[in-house]
């Protein structure tokens, strides 16, 4: 059987209202994502042996049960019936702890080239709807293009084809410092802080369709993220650096997911040796910064 390779983007929140928490325990959001030209690489390499294994160019990355694209291959064979097995190997990119959807596209790809590889047994909706068991984050990397995500992140919309124009193609600056914030952490904080720390789901809803309404609109004036209240809390350094980043170069920078990642769209003439000056003045020489545009 041939190797499959799979591109596995990363995703940035443009718009993420956490509305509400449910009886299960998750939180409702409603977010506007948008994948990223740029991402991690995943090939499959089948071998018939009927086990699973995973390396990786990041030294840093688990490629123990715990990492998602063996939770993924786990599912597949569990749901599929599928009885190969074969070597994932992973080109890591995306930083991980950042907000960016790492994990979750990394699992994705696993879907997709463990379908590929079995012959297509399931449909992309079935995958989908496996890949919500994997990750909340998971669904929204089915689309390739900007979404709309609501529930607990497995209801999925493309936006409208104008709305989407508006995004497509858009150059941005992607930052990371060098610590990571965790996803539940984020979540349980918003929760003990609520109800001040949600956004009332009328309200949210009101915020993006005014913006889907007015193709005047700039992107900025959708920006919005109820995790940076927290984050930007516990880590003072975050507000600090964006604040300078306004100041100097007039962007609108902002949280992406639950951090520690942020982004800013930038002009796609901008310099990306000048933030990246001013972003390593501020948080050090380890920083991730990366010009790189929306899908
Ligand atoms: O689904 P995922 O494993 O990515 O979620 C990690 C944690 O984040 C969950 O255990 C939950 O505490 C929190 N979460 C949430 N509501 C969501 C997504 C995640 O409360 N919509």
């Amino acid at each position: 059987m041939d190797p499959v390779t799979v591109f596995a983007p990363a995703k940035i929140n443009l718009f993420l209202a956490v509305t509400g928490r449910r009886k299960d325990g998750y939180h409702d959001l409603v977010s506007v994502v948008a994948p990223l030209d740029f991402g991690d690489t995943l090939k499959f390499e089948p071998d018939g042996e009927g086990a699973f294994s995973l390396v990786s160019d990041d030294s840093e990355l688990p490629c123990d049960d715990s990492n998602l694209i063996l939770k993924a291959a786990r599912l597949f064979r569990d749901r599929s019936g599928w009885a190969g097995g074969g070597r994932f190997m992973l080109q890591k990119r995306i930083p991980m702890g950042a907000g960016l959807g790492g994990g979750s596209s990394d699992a994705v790809a696993a879907l997709k080239a463990l379908n590929a590889a079995a012959g297509r047994p399931l449909d992309d909706g079935r995958l989908a709807e496996l890949s919500a068991e994997i990750g909340s984050d998971c669904p929204l990397f089915f689309l390739s293009k900007p979404s709309v995500i609501r529930g607990r992140g497995e209801r999925v919309e493309r936006l409208p084809e104008a709305a989407g124009h508006r995004l497509s193609g858009r150059s941005l600056i992607v930052l990371k410092p060098t610590f990571a914030i965790s996803t539940p952490w984020a979540y349980r904080t918003l929760a003990a802080a609520a109800p001040g720390s949600y956004l009332a789901v009328e309200a949210a809803e009101a915020r993006l369709s005014g913006w889907l309404g007015d193709a005047a609109a700039p992107v900025e004036s959708l920006l919005f993220n109820s995790f940076e209240s927290p984050a930007f809390f516990k880590f003072p350094a975050l507000p600090a650096l964006l604040g300078e980043l306004r100041e100097r170069f007039g962007a609108a920078p902002l949280l992406s997911g639950s951090g520690s990642a942020c982004f800013a769209f930038v002009p796609d003439e901008a310099d990306p040796g000048a933030w990246t000056a001013t972003i390593r003045a501020a948080w050090g020489p380890d920083v991730f910064v990366r010009k790189v545009r929306v899908a």
